[in-house]
């Protein structure tokens, strides 16, 4: 079966089988028909990176469902959501019903079951902040696992899945804890507080936040509908302040987000303009024009086409800055 309608890159890579599961029951069956034998979790395809045939049973995980439950705080309400939702869809449907908390969070390809993996994050919020936990089967012996946030151990673009607990469980549904008043609004990040004012919006709802967030992303991010991409393709790397100070001697001007007294983190985006390749293309494979953070497949290109500029990259930065860039989305 070809998968280049399952991966957001729209690589074109075929999966020796592939089965799509709607219910926990159904995911149970499969792994239990396939124990011992290869099999490959695939969830939104929002980031990664295929480089061949996936040979395995490919099993899409397209668990839906939302609920709702009160919590003791009267301002707050848990939702609890099926991994196979649509991330944005969700994001919406909070914004429809006034719970607050993850507007910043707007427009973001993927499912809500691979959202906690890489603590996804945008815009001032993460994940981490308004989740309260997960159930997910553990893939060796078919029980039923809940993750609190503390479990999870989330860091930037972070946590357990992708280190101890990677490839050893499916996540099936996540829960959160939204506020249904006195919303937490999270409006300081540059390009909002920008987005806001030209809109003439002093006192912005969830709603506002929403839009702003989807009219900077649809400004700078290519619809992955219209040009194949995983969104940021590396980390902003976390750098010591004598190596950015280094930086300052010859860029002046070079932004930056100070983490701690000794550290200080770098847009990678940045870095990587500096080294000429916004903008560049070979063949169908490139670096979108408007942020270079951003790997593009325009039609056909190979995943390892694509994995070939983001070594280069790698390189170049490795050499012009003595930095090492990590990759965020996950190569196969
Ligand atoms: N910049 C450049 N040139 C570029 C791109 C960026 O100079 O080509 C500079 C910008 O001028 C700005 C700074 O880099 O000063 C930051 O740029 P931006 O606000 O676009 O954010 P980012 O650091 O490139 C991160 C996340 C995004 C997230 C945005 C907004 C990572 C790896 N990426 O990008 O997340 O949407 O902040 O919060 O942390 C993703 O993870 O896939 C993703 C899109």
């Amino acid at each position: 079966k070809s998968l280049k309608s399952y991966n957001t890159f729209g690589i074109e890579v075929k999966a020796t089988e592939f089965v799509e599961v709607t219910t926990e029951e159904d995911l149970l069956r499969i792994l239990l028909q396939y124990q011992g034998k290869p099999i490959f979790i695939l969830s939104g395809g929002s980031n990664m990176l295929l480089t061949k045939d996936i040979e395995a049973l490919v099993i899409h995980i397209k668990i839906e469902g939302i609920t709702t439950e009160k919590t003791d705080d009267q301002h707050k309400i848990r939702i609890n959501v099926g991994a196979g939702e649509s991330w944005h869809d969700f994001v919406l449907y909070c914004i429809k019903n006034n719970f607050g908390g993850v507007e910043n969070l707007s427009l973001i390809p993927g499912y809500v079951g691979s959202a906690p993996i890489q603590n996804i994050g945008a815009y001032g919020v993460e994940l981490k902040d308004t989740f309260h936990s997960c159930q997910a089967i553990e893939v060796a012996t078919g029980k039923r696992i809940t993750f609190t946030k503390e479990d999870c151990q989330f860091g930037y673009r972070d946590s357990i899945f992708k280190r101890k607990a990677k490839n050893k469980y499916i996540i099936t549904q996540v829960s959160f804890v939204l506020t249904t008043q006195n919303h937490q609004l999270h409006t300081a990040y540059g390009a909002i507080t920008a987005e806001l004012a030209k809109n003439n919006i002093s006192q912005p709802t969830i709603q506002n936040i929403s839009d702003a967030v989807i009219a900077i992303r649809k400004s700078k991010l290519p619809n992955p509908k219209e040009i194949g991409n995983s969104g940021s393709f590396f980390k902003n790397p976390v750098i010591s302040k004598a190596k950015f100070n280094n930086i300052l001697k010859a860029y002046p001007n070079a932004p930056s987000y100070v983490i701690d007294e000794n550290s200080i983190k770098v847009p990678a985006g940045w870095l990587i303009e500096q080294c000429g390749f916004k903008g560049k293309r070979w063949g169908d494979a490139g670096i979108h024009k408007n942020q270079a953070l951003v790997l593009v497949n325009y039609a056909n290109a190979t995943g390892s086409e694509i994995k070939q500029i983001a070594e280069n990259i790698k390189e170049t930065i490795k050499s012009r800055f003595d930095i090492s860039l990590e990759s965020e989305v996950n190569i196969f």
